[in-house]
Formats: structure tokens, sequence, C-alpha cells
């Protein structure tokens, strides 16, 4: 097997000495440095104005990281609380007509599939573009757009295969149209490179490829979808609330511009800062660096399965690789549990398995994963004569 040297030593992280973990695309380790992160933060939580001051400024840094990570300017970018949040708030922004729709495919995560579903009552139909052996085609997704469609919604990245769209292709497949290109890049950001600058938005969880956690997911929104889309959360901080320095309130208050339409009271300061703190490291190794990482390792991974036997349903042309490689298997809950005995950490469920390779893993992780699996299915098989 061709040897890969990890881009980032698993000592960095928390707990993993000893493990193969191959599950960032599910919880990504904890790095030891944001401990550092933690103590800045609890001290300058104690003190007052002047630390909030502090904190809000870690806020504004890590802005400009996502903005250098995504390529985009950072003031085109708020924190929300999930990944979940940037769909609906399309879904609850846009003056929707009787005869609108949105186009996605029936193979996509929960909250891009179903942000939607209100609208049903208000005469909009959800176009759901079937997978084709577990592939979704940006030729497809374009070719179920018309005139009245009004977003286009994807993840970058499968949840559960693995493919990696072709997001540019899809935003020049809409250019002269007034659809916007909403994308969840989740499974990407962190570990593909993420073409935000041609999305109408662009949304991301922080806890996985990020190597974060949990309570903040950073949003990109283009002009043009900011002018389209109303705010429909208020709050003290997208608001002039206090413009004229009183409490009193009044019958209208404007509304501020991005970045923090979408913020409408304080955003996740501690999450915030955690996440600083890995995309220092992301951004110090370089997004293309890890790209070719994850798909060195992901071509690895699905030449190893293929010769066990077992049916890679993940892409084979390199464009389309990501950092998950995936199989079907009805029992992945089982094989899961069965590959942590053997101290292999994966994902399994819904009928697939998801191996994700990240920056700090390597191709011994790849033939530990092969040697358990293969223990695994062996056994499998004896107990099923
Ligand atoms: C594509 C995608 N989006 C979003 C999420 C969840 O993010 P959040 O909990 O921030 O909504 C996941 C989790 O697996 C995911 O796979």
């Amino acid at each position: 097997m061709r040897k890969i040297e990890p881009l980032l030593s698993p000592s960095k992280f928390v707990g993993i000495d000893g493990v193969t973990h191959l599950c960032s695309g599910g919880e990504s380790p904890w790095l030891k440095c944001q401990e550092e992160v933690y103590e800045l933060f609890a001290h300058n939580k104690s003190l007052s104005y002047q630390g909030r001051d502090t904190l809000l400024g870690h806020v504004e840094s890590c802005r400009q990281k996502m903005g250098q990570l995504w390529k985009v300017d950072a003031e085109r970018v708020s924190f929300m609380a999930s990944a979940a949040e940037g769909m609906n708030w399309l879904a609850r922004g846009l003056d929707w007509r009787k005869g609108d729709n949105v186009v996605t495919t029936n193979l996509e995560f929960p909250s891009v599939a179903y942000a939607w579903q209100n609208l049903a009552e208000r005469g909009v139909e959800i176009r759901s573009v079937p997978h084709r052996n577990w592939q979704v085609s940006e030729t497809e997704l374009l070719e179920a757009a018309d005139e009245r469609t009004r977003i286009l919604a994807v993840s970058q990245v499968s949840f559960y295969s693995g493919q990696n769209l072709d997001i540019k292709a899809l935003a020049a497949g809409l250019e002269g149209s007034e659809t916007l290109l909403a994308v969840d890049a989740t499974h990407a950001s962190g570990a593909i490179t993420v073409p935000a600058q041609v999305t109408d938005l662009c949304i991301s969880s922080c806890y996985k490829w990020l190597l974060a956690t949990h309570g903040t997911a950073p949003c990109y929104l283009s002009e043009r979808a900011e002018s389209v889309a109303r705010t429909t959360t208020f709050g003290w901080r997208n608001l002039d609330a206090h413009g004229n320095g009183s409490a009193e309130r009044k019958l209208s208050v404007a509304e501020h511009p991005m970045p923090v339409k979408l913020e409408a009271g304080n955003p996740a300061m501690a999450t915030i800062m955690f996440l600083e703190r890995s995309l220092d490291l992301l951004l110090e190794v370089g997004v293309e660096r890890i790209e070719a990482h994850v798909r060195d390792l992901s071509e690895l991974i699905s030449t190893g399965l293929e010769q066990l036997g077992i049916q890679v349903i993940s892409p084979r042309v390199r464009s389309g690789r990501s950092g998950n490689t995936c199989f079907l298997d009805t029992h992945a809950e089982t094989t899961r549990k069965s590959l942590e005995a053997y101290g292999v950490l994966i994902w399994g469920e819904l009928g697939r398995v998801r191996i994700s390779g990240h920056l700090y893993n390597s191709s011994g992780d790849v033939e530990r994963l092969l040697d358990s699996l293969n223990t695994v299915l062996r056994a499998n098989s004896t107990q099923g004569d």
C-alpha cells in the first residue's frame, strides 16, 4: 500500500492514542490546544465590559479567518447557531408565490431536504431529484430547475455517499436566472475547497471537518440573496436598537446589514473562539494540501474495500471524491460496533458505513481499518454458515 503520512500529528488531539479515528465526518477529535482557548475564554468571561470586548474581538478575528478559508469577504459571513438555520432562514425570508419551486435531491441531509416543508401550503413545489445508484447528477439538478425555481439547495459533499458535487458547474448553469444557489458545506469545509463565492448562501457546521464544536455555523450570504430575503429573526444585535442611546422603544427601527444581519443576539463566543483556533491550524496546513491528502486516503480506502469484495458507493473520479468513503451495509451499526472492539472508529447508520480520512490520518490507519474489517466480515460470514 502507498505510504501516506499525516499532515498533522494525531498526538495533537485528545484521547486518540492507540485509536484508529476515521470518523471526522461524524465528530472530529478534540484538539489539545483548545485547552488554552478555554482558559482564555474563562479569564475574559469574568472581566465585565473589557472581557466582553476581547471575546467579541475573537469573533471578528474568526470571521476574517472563515472569509480566508472560503475566499470570500469576511463582512459577508455571519455566525448562525447550526447549519440547519441557514436553509431555514431562506425558507422563511423569501416572498414565496404560488407556483414557485425548490430543487433539491432525495438523498439530502434532512435540513436541506425539509427546510421547505411549510411552503407546500403556500403552493410551493419541492422537486426532489432522485439519486441514481447513490450519485446525484448536476445536469439533472439543473434540468429540474426552471424560471419559477427560487432555490436550488444541495450539500456540497453528501453525508451519505461522500459525493463532492461540482458547485461551480451548478452556479454556471444557473447564471442569468434568479434562482438562488444554497449550499450546505458541512462535509466539505476544512477538507475540500468550498467555492462559497459562487453561491448565494453557504453554511457549515463546525464539529466535523472544521475540528471545532457545536453551537455555531458560519454562513456566507451573497449581496443578491441579502437583497431578496427578509430578515425574520430580530434582536438587539441585528437592529439599530440603541442607536439614539435610549432604552425607549420606537415603532420602527433600522436593520443592520451583513455581517450581523443573521446574528439577532450574541454569537456563541466560546465556540467561535474554538473555531478560530482550529482555523489557524487548517489555514496553516492549507486547504489545497488537505484536499489532496483526504482524496489520496479516499483512493486507498476504496481500493482496499474493493479488494475485500465490498462495493463502494462514493465516486471513483477524483474530483467527485471527498474525505468520506462509503459503502452500503444493512448491518451498519453492528459493523461499527464490531470495529470499535478493535479500536477502529467509523460511522455506521442508515444502511451505510462511512469512513472519513482527515489530515491527522495516515495509510497506517487505512491498513488497520482494512485488517479489522476483514476479520469482522469473516466472522460474520462464518456465523451466517
Ligand atoms: C450535510 C449536513 N449538514 C448539517 C449537519 C448537522 O449540522 P447542524 O447540527 O449544525 O445543523 C450534518 C450532520 O451530520 C450534515 O451532514
